[in-house]
């Protein structure tokens, strides 16, 4: 996909991603966990919409890989992951493109990102050509219309962030994986650990922050 306009930060508040991080560290452990890719040693990973490249480095230090590319538009975001990250063999792209990255991935990621894709087709057919055959893309989200918080959460991201979402369900979501040749499938994120409470915040009701990591966000798992 190309042409995706840069920004500085995803959240307008400059110091709001890092925090972002600081809160998706359990999730990103809880994922890395239900992945049946154990030995990565041999493999080249791609994060899209990497931010400040937490997930590669907690993927890394959990499951070494070879090479890892993380991709985002946050302009900020991608230099303090770069800046974070370089004692790993991990390498950063500010940008949405990756029509150029024929064939060079083992494994994929993102997480939270789909939902702020205008074209889903088309990125759904970059990653797929991005990987090697038989590689796994892991694509996660609970920003969809399934979400009983979708219609408050479609104005914080406008209020909040410097990107713009879009509405879809999950099945719209496998669909648009299947018709790029994924052989799609899901589950619950079912997240097991305790969970934050954070008035206030994305979630004002706790019950929400409950449902959100367990029913409502899906991973897809997408084998090309
Ligand atoms: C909700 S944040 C999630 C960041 C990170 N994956 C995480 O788990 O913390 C969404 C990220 O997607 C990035 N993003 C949005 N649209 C994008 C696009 N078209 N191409 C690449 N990255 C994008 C944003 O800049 C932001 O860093």
């Amino acid at each position: 996909m190309t042409g995706t306009p840069t920004i500085p930060t995803w959240y307008k508040d400059p110091t709001a991603d890092e925090a972002m991080a600081d809160g998706h560290t359990a999730i990103w452990r809880h994922m890395i966990g239900l992945m049946p890719e154990i030995d990565l040693s041999g493999r080249d990973v791609l994060d899209y919409g990497c931010n400040q490249g937490g997930f590669l480095r907690l993927l890394y230090a959990v499951r070494p890989f070879r090479r890892g590319l993380g991709i985002d538009i946050a302009e900020a975001s991608v230099a303090r992951a770069e800046a974070l990250s370089s004692t790993m063999p991990l390498h950063f792209r500010v940008g949405s493109g990756i029509a150029g990255l024929q064939a060079q991935f083992d494994l994929a990621f993102s997480h939270e990102v789909i939902y702020l894709l205008p074209d889903i087709a088309t990125h759904a057919r970059e990653m797929f050509a991005a990987l090697r055959p038989g590689s796994v893309y892991y694509a996660v989200t609970g920003c969809h219309t399934g979400n009983a918080l979708w219609p408050q959460w479609r104005e914080l991201v406008a209020e909040r962030t410097n990107t713009v979402v879009q509405d879809r369900s999950v099945t719209e979501y496998a669909t648009a994986f299947a018709a790029a040749g994924f052989a799609v499938s899901g589950r619950k994120l079912g997240f097991d650990g305790f969970v934050p409470f954070k008035p206030g915040g994305w979630m004002p009701r706790f019950e929400d922050a409950l449902d959100y990591v367990t029913p409502t966000k899906v991973l897809f798992r997408l084998v090309r």
